[in-house]
Parts: C-alpha cells; sequence; structure tokens
C-alpha cells in the first residue's frame, strides 16, 4: 500500500501531468460532468460590456472553447487561469484564438490588476482550491465594481451513493488515512454554506442580485462510462495507489453489482452561481 498521504500540490500535479490528456477526451467532455459544464456554458450570455472575461479553474480551455466561436466577431479578451501547466499546454494547443491568454495561477492569486475583470467564469474547478474564502476576497478583487460572476461547483451531496461503492473499493487499496485525505481534499459546500461566504464579500443590499441553484440529476452509463470519467477527474487519487489495474478491475466488478435496467446510476448535485450587477 502506498503511504504517501495525497495533498492539494499532488492534485495539481496529477491534474497537469495524466489528466490533461485524459481529461480532453471525448467521454468526459460528454458525459457526467463534462455534459452539465456544456449546458452551464451554453447557457451563459456575455453582455455588451463584457471586454474581459477571466475563467479561474480554465483546465484544458472547455470554456473558452465554446466562449470563443459564440462570441467570434466580439472584442473580448479572455483570461484562462489553472495552478496545472500541463491543463494549460493542452488549452493553449487547442485554442489559436488571438484573443486569448492562458496564465498559471490559481483562485487564491489570480496574476490579474486590480478591478480589471467584467466577467468571471468558473466550472468545477473552486471545490479543489485551499480556501473559498481567500478565493472569494481574491475574485472580488480583481472584478470591475459592475463586473458579474459564474460559478459552477459540485454540491455537498455530489455521487454520494455512487461514491460509497467508489469508496468499498478504495478500503481495500488505501489506508484509512490516505482516504479520509482525499475525501476532504474537495470543498464540500450545501447551497446555505457558499451563500453565506459570498454575502460576506458581496454586497446584495447595495451592488449585486445573487442567485445559487442546486441541479440535481440522475445520469446512467454503463460501466465504461462510468469508469473513464472517474479516471479523468480522479487521478489524484488513483495515482496513490500502487496496484492501479487491479484496483480498477476490482472498481468494474463493485459497479457492475449496482446496474440496473437504465445503466448504473450516478447522483449528480451541482450548484449554479451566477452574481449579477443590480
Ligand atoms: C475538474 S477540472 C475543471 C476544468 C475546466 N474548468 C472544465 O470545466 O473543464 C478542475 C480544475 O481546477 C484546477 N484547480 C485546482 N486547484 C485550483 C485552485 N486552487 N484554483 C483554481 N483552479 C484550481 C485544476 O488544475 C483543474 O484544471
Amino acid at each position: 500500500m502506498d503511504k504517501r498521504v495525497i495533498n492539494k500540490q499532488i492534485i495539481i500535479e496529477n491534474y497537469s501531468e495524466k489528466s490533461s490528456v485524459l481529461y480532453d477526451n471525448n467521454i468526459n467532455k460528454n458525459f457526467l460532468y463534462g455534459e452539465a459544464t456544456k449546458r452551464f456554458i451554453k447557457n451563459i450570455k456575455l453582455n455588451s460590456k463584457d471586454f474581459v472575461v477571466a475563467d479561474i479553474g480554465c483546465g484544458t480551455g472547455y470554456v473558452f472553447e465554446i466562449l470563443t466561436k459564440k462570441y467570434k466577431e466580439k472584442k473580448i479578451k479572455f483570461y484562462g487561469i489553472d495552478p496545472a501547466k500541463g491543463m494549460l499546454k493542452v488549452a493553449n494547443k487547442k485554442i489559436k484564438d488571438k484573443r486569448t491568454k492562458f496564465i498559471n495561477g490559481s483562485f487564491e492569486k489570480i496574476h490579474l490588476k486590480n478591478n480589471s475583470v467584467d466577467r468571471v467564469i468558473s466550472t468545477l474547478a473552486l471545490h479543489w482550491v485551499k480556501s473559498i474564502d481567500k478565493s472569494l476576497k481574491e475574485l472580488k478583487r480583481v472584478l470591475k465594481s459592475k463586473g458579474s460572476v459564474d460559478i459552477l461547483m459540485i454540491e455537498k451531496s455530489d455521487g454520494k451513493e455512487f461514491k460509497k461503492l467508489v469508496f468499498r473499493v478504495m478500503k481495500k487499496f488505501l489506508s484509512n488515512k490516505q482516504i479520509f485525505n482525499a475525501a476532504n481534499l474537495i470543498n464540500r459546500v450545501t447551497k446555505k454554506e457558499i451563500t453565506k461566504k459570498i454575502i460576506k464579500y458581496f454586497d446584495l443590499k447595495k451592488d449585486y442580485n445573487l442567485s445559487v441553484k442546486i441541479k440535481k440529476k440522475l445520469i446512467y452509463g454503463n460501466c465504461n462510462d462510468h469508469i473513464k470519467w472517474w479516471q479523468a477527474r480522479s487521478l489524484q487519487i488513483i495515482s496513490e495507489i500502487k496496484n492501479k489495474k487491479l484496483f480498477i478491475n476490482t472498481l468494474k466488478k463493485e459497479l457492475d453489482k449496482f446496474k440496473t435496467k437504465k445503466g448504473i446510476q450516478f447522483d449528480l448535485s451541482l450548484l449554479e452561481i451566477h452574481l449579477l450587477e443590480k
């Protein structure tokens, strides 16, 4: 058993080295979290005054892949920020639009000037940060006073039932400490908790309207679909396991036990957050 304890730095290294290529495959992009992300981005409508748009935790550039095409003619500066250099490398290779620039950074340290961004967008990254408070403070710093924010992140109960199966298998391959650490790496917040934090930094009486919605959906897939998205998004956990092949085979067997007529179920639960100027 590998005793190395997973931490946030390992998450970023793994996104960088291995997940960046897996991450961009079509199964991950079109199934489950990928599908939910696509839907979220497609509903984003930029305003005529959105000249500077920043995607924090941009990964391989999924948001800008869609937005640069949707707003082909518009004079917009698109900044993609991510701590994983490997993810940025894929993004840079893929997106050739001259209006786009990818910068190494994080939610906690956004390398953009104070008061410089009209629109902040972020998909499935805020739950990975070290501190949500620090991240919101940094968001507030870079956001123009009339700016707006769109965030998609996982909600506390996301995949609760599905992950019970995964944990059952993980127990055979990892120590309790490793499992505990892996489980605690993600900031699992409820709608109430994230709302409370946002209100601390953004004045809803004077400046902003806030909408926080929970989006729940049961997603069915076959064993391979589930294994593929899970591998693309959980490499940081798999990296802890010595015999990865045996782990994946054991996981497949466990998942197969829960196959229904519709397929194997995942209980998706996401938070859609929109902070708009009054
Ligand atoms: C699940 S991926 C999402 C990528 C992209 N937004 C998408 O929807 O395809 C999570 C991303 O968050 C990044 N990340 C991890 N820690 C972060 C932090 N503290 N601040 C910003 N991004 C972070 C990872 O490097 C990774 O690229």
